[in-house]
């Protein structure tokens, strides 16, 4: 089924040079970027975001490091999409990860961990919604 996604090179990645081969591996996987935006959050923005880990002992030090530089926030497209894009990414502690993810090749810890990946189609929608208006997705043409 044709699925949407949301993703974000985390400050760690971007601040390596390493947009573009996340971007190769995303559309190596069959997952076409139809929206994408460079932006350092606020405080307020990582919050919002994070909301369901509010409480969490790993919660504010996650709101440091994700306001702590520029990131990549994009809308992925491709047959199931969701799943697609996890496996790209890897499991969130990369000693975890498979071999040849993202995480297993880039992350530093489960905090310092390169990219996010939406968990579900509820998920996707509402952090497609926080960063992106129906304006601002590309439909493809061709
Ligand atoms: P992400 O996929 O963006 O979703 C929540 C983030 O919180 C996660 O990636 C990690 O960066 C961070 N996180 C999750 N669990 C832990 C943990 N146990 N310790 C530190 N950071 C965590």
């Amino acid at each position: 089924m044709l699925e949407r996604t949301f993703s974000i090179i985390k400050p760690d990645a971007v601040g390596r040079n390493l947009i573009g081969d996340i971007y190769h591996r995303f559309e190596n996987a069959g997952l076409s970027i139809i929206a994408a935006r460079m932006l350092h959050l606020t405080r307020e923005q990582a919050e919002g975001f994070y909301a369901e880990h509010k409480g969490k002992p790993f919660f504010d030090p996650l709101i440091k490091f994700m306001t702590s530089g520029p990131i990549m926030v994009q809308v992925l497209e491709g047959e199931d999409a969701i799943r697609r894009h996890r496996e790209v990414i890897g499991a969130t502690d990369p000693k975890k990860a498979q071999a040849g993810t993202i995480r297993a090749d880039y992350a530093a810890s489960v905090q310092q961990n390169a990219v996010h990946g939406s968990d579900s189609v509820t998920s996707a929608e509402r952090e497609i919604a926080y960063f992106f208006s129906d304006e601002d997705i590309c439909i493809r043409t061709r």
